[in-house]
């Protein structure tokens, strides 16, 4: 009774706020914080192709409301508040595509901006996505490479990733960093984790790693709803012609 009463409570604050979230992950892997730190070379820059222990996360763990804390992209410094909030196109399908939807403000303007793709998973290699633009992004395209992933000493899930360069909008190929805390990871975490992406045996990851700096999360957005679901309007992507110049 009190368990089905729970429930229909539960149910109504996910009908009255569709980002009524757990205030702690239950995913988070066994071993958390510094000392659990996997990092690996983007797959498709590994030619070495060694026995590798990294493991993928599981199905549906990258679904969360992200925050980004560090990028190694300079163009990233402009942002403010970037959030980032995948969810499955088929929500049957945890492996399949994804809403590659992403929400920022820029300096002094509380405007919410948003950039949508569709991510498709690369056939045989695990936490690998290739995006594709939709709207005036149509044509711009990158791949992802999950590098890290996991929880911080704090229960707090973060990841790591590579993607590489977009012809399409100049943007370079660079790393980023997630946190599901717009306060990011705790500072011990944060360490570590850096530190295994300068140690990772390519030159190219390691200068990317070298360049990650702490992006702005001012609290500008703090009180409003995640931005979660785009229209018609949202895919075109036009609000961003002002803005990508
Ligand atoms: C913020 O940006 C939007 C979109 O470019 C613009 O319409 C608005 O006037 C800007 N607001 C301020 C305060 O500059
Ligand atoms: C981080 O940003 C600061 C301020 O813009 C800049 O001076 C510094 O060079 C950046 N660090 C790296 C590693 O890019």
């Amino acid at each position: 009774m009190i368990f089905s009463k729970l429930l229909a409570v539960l149910g109504f604050f996910q009908l009255l706020s569709p980002t009524f979230a757990w205030p702690h992950d239950f995913n988070c892997p066994d071993r958390r914080g510094p000392r659990a730190i996997q990092a690996r070379v983007p797959p498709l820059l590994n030619e070495a192709l060694a026995a590798n222990v990294w493991r993928p996360p599981p199905p549906g763990w990258y679904f969360k409301a992200w925050n980004m804390i560090y990028a190694s992209n300079p163009q990233y410094a402009f942002f403010r508040n970037f959030q980032y909030d995948p969810t499955a196109v088929n929500p049957s399908q945890t492996n399949g595509q994804v809403h590659d939807l992403a929400s920022f403000q820029i300096p002094n303007n509380d405007t919410v901006f948003t950039t949508y793709g569709v991510d498709t998973p690369h056939g045989n290699a695990a936490a690998v996505l290739n995006y594709a633009g939709t709207g005036i992004l149509t044509g711009a395209t990158s791949q992802y490479s999950l590098l890290a992933w996991g929880c911080d000493s704090n229960n707090v899930p973060y990841y790591a990733s590579y993607s590489t360069d977009t012809a399409a909008t100049n943007t370079p190929a660079g790393i980023d960093i997630f946190s599901v805390s717009d306060q990011g990871l705790d500072q011990a975490t944060a360490d570590a984790l850096i530190a295994a992406l300068k140690a990772l045996p390519k030159a190219e990851i390691a200068t990317l790693a070298n360049a990650l700096n702490k992006t702005i999360q001012d609290g500008g957005r703090n009180g409003q709803l995640r931005v979660n679901t785009c229209d018609d309007y949202c895919k075109s992507n036009q609000d961003l012609l002002g803005i990508l110049g």
